[in-house]
């Protein structure tokens, strides 16, 4: 018996807020080992394909599959549905301009088994997302959709996810995991994915950060802790402001080893920034007060980089990700079986406050769509937000994948809309307007 097969009959109708029927499978588990309820899926699709309809130019064979993922500080995502805060409003979105809209669930930090063991560190996530993946093609033809036409679609911890969906397709480094869990035997490519603000690039990140931050010393943030959020603000002592410098000082020899440099590459950030600025001037927003933009005659001439990073502000101490004491999402992410927070470059190993022990290279690697780009059957089509306003990565993280993907010939749609904090799914009629010019 094959359990992993699509079940067309046990639907339910289910009627949108706007009225648009919709037919819906919800809890469908895509593996055949599952160890969480995390591991399944919800599938929508217009009721109107299963009457010879078609909607927005699509018919039940030609529509695409959207396939977005909740997953945000590498915590578990549960699948989406239409209802969902937050992300619901995206599924139902999809779903009126005729896409097939498949939700997956993916597990995450801090899950643990009854034993204490870890069931959620990398790359628990992006080995459930891809199994997902395998599940769709493993149907193709009975499910609705196209499945040569799968887009994935998240935002920051959520956006890694999409990027390394995008990048890593059918790479034989998570074959052994998909075997383990009984993911279908298909493939695991897809056709195009939509990244908001990624948070990536982990064990070079923390060297963007100060690269990108370095001379600013307060740092501001909300934390949301039991009683909701709370301000987090204060002055790096003098301690962090020496790795800051460290950190900083060791970047553009890794964007050297990337084949680029860091004058090119902050080059590439003025320029985005400055576009971006003069669509929110063309748009009527009022920049006169920002001392870091020149603006003459209505244009955006000229940024002055260093205050546009002030501008924004520091959110996060030195070192941002690979935190000393062990603290952060991305040392839960890489921590060992047993759940215990773990180190991931060198540099947080040596100057660790905790005693910690550092992940495995693969462990990491699995989680850095830059190291699989052009090495595996990376998506031909890309499409990336980040925010020029945000603080929780660098931008040049960011830009780092966009170069790495269009160094390779892949087609990268590519801004930093302005006044944008760290968040996603904010300008969905654009993003459905570069799906159906790449589907339809
Ligand atoms: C997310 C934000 C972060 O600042 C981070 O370090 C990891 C994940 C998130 O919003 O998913």
């Amino acid at each position: 018996m094959d359990q992993l097969r699509f079940e067309p009959e046990g639907y339910l109708s289910q009627t949108l807020c706007d009225g648009m029927e919709v037919r819906a499978w919800e809890g469908i588990v895509y593996i055949a080992n599952p160890v969480s309820e995390l591991q399944s899926m919800n599938l929508y699709a217009p009721a109107a394909y299963f009457e010879g309809g078609s909607v927005n130019g699509y018919t039940a064979a030609t529509a695409p599959i959207f396939f977005p993922n909740t997953v945000g500080g590498f915590m578990p995502g549960p699948a989406a549905t239409p209802q969902t805060r937050g992300a619901g409003a995206t599924v139902a979105a999809a779903l009126r301009q005729g896409y097939v809209v498949a939700c997956p669930g993916a597990r995450g930090n801090r899950l643990k088994d009854a034993q204490g063991r870890s069931l959620g560190r990398a790359p628990a996530a992006i080995c459930d997302l891809k199994a997902a993946v395998r599940w769709l093609r493993h149907n193709a033809g009975r499910i609705p959709g196209d499945v040569e036409r799968i887009i994935p679609n998240g935002t920051s911890a959520g956006g890694a996810m999409a990027a390394l969906l995008g990048s890593t397709g059918n790479h034989p480094d998570y074959a052994p995991y998909l075997a383990q869990m009984g993911a279908a035997e298909a493939r695991d490519d897809v056709f195009a994915a939509s990244c908001y603000c990624p948070i990536i690039h982990l064990h070079h990140a923390d060297k963007a950060y100060e690269w990108e931050f370095v001379g600013v010393n307060d740092y501001k943030r909300f934390a949301f802790g039991p009683n909701g959020p709370q301000l987090v603000e204060g002055v790096m002592d003098q301690a962090r402001q020496a790795l800051s410098r460290e950190l900083a000082a060791a970047f553009p020899a890794h964007v050297a080893e990337l084949g680029g440099s860091v004058e090119a590459l902050e080059e590439q950030l003025r320029h985005m920034v400055i576009a971006s600025a003069q669509q929110a001037l063309d748009r009527g927003e009022d920049l006169s007060a920002l001392g870091c933009l020149s603006i003459a005659g209505g244009q955006v001439t000229a940024v002055d980089f260093r205050a546009f990073v002030g501008y924004r502000g520091r959110m996060k101490l030195a070192p941002a990700f690979d935190d000393l004491a062990l603290n952060s999402p991305e040392t839960q992410l890489f921590c060992d079986a047993y759940g215990q927070a773990r180190h991931f470059t060198d540099f947080g190993m040596a100057h660790s406050q905790a005693g910690g022990s550092m992940a495995e290279p693969d462990q990491i690697r699995m989680m850095d769509p830059i190291a699989y780009v052009g090495k595996a059957d990376t998506a031909p089509h890309f499409r990336v937000r980040h925010g020029a306003a945000d603080r929780d990565t660098s931008l040049a993280i960011s830009a780092l994948l966009v170069n790495a993907l269009r160094a390779e010939g892949i087609d990268v749609d590519y801004s930093l809309p302005w006044g944008v904090p760290h968040a996603g799914d904010y300008d969905l009629p654009e993003l459905f307007a570069w799906i159906d010019g790449l589907c339809r």
